[in-house]
């Protein structure tokens, strides 16, 4: 079984993903750490994230793989545990611009559908329900104000890095929505058939009771 959980950054996807794939006992593949990682090396290795051949030469050749983590699972990048490493906002700009990357994208694409195909998993990202799991069992595109968002992301943010200010990352969370919204591959869009949830306002366990709900018995 395969639950898509996707919108744009800081709408509670990945909290609501953890919790609902905790709850079900399914796999949570949180699909934005990949792109973060390909970030994070071509940030390492000093190439110009514009250069198309040599990032996606990047993402064909680095080796991510998530670990079971005492709170939430660990991202190892070739051998290396960088979880809280890879969760500033300026890796997630970069990513923004390495995720417009055609043959990034195709790299990665390939490897959530496998890391999807004999497992019941959660799967939390951006085009999840349009590109990666058209066919998934449940569609969730998680929406909310963006001014809500730059705050979740922003207490999320300071416990590692507490002189970043809300204005800074309010600034660049509307600069990310944008770059995923207009760019030509993979936009980030609603599917048709996705269940929208507005959790503005909302309180993360009326979230996920609620996505229980949807998804209904669970045969594992
Ligand atoms: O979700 P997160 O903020 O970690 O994602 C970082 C960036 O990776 C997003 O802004 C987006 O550009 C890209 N991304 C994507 N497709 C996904 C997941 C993330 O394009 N499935």
């Amino acid at each position: 079984m395969i639950i898509s959980i996707y919108g744009p950054a800081g709408s509670g996807k990945s909290t609501v993903a953890r919790l609902i794939a905790k709850r079900l006992n399914f796999k949570y593949i949180e699909t934005g750490s990949m792109y973060r990682a390909v970030a994070w090396k071509v940030q390492q290795s000093k190439l110009d994230p514009q250069d198309e051949e040599k990032v996606a030469e990047v993402a064909r050749t680095i080796a991510i793989e998530f670990q079971p983590g005492p709170e939430r699972q660990k991202v190892m990048v070739d051998g290396q545990d960088l979880t809280p490493v890879l969760q500033t906002e300026t890796i997630g700009q970069l990513a923004a611009i390495v995720a417009a990357n055609k043959g990034v994208r195709e790299v990665l694409v390939a490897q959530q559908q496998k890391m999807g195909q004999n497992d019941n998993v959660v799967m939390d990202g951006r085009d999840i329900g349009t590109v990666v799991f058209p066919d998934a069992d449940k569609k969730f595109f998680m929406v909310a104000d963006q001014e809500e968002r730059a705050h979740r992301r922003h207490a999320e943010i300071k416990v590692n890095h507490p002189e970043i200010k809300f204005e800074k990352i309010l600034e660049q969370l509307q600069q990310r929505d944008s770059d995923d919204e207009n760019r030509k591959v993979s936009p980030l869009v609603p599917a048709a058939d996705s269940i929208r949830l507005d959790t503005t306002g909302m309180k993360i366990q009326n979230v996920v009771a609620q996505m229980i709900e949807e998804i209904g018995p669970v045969h594992s």
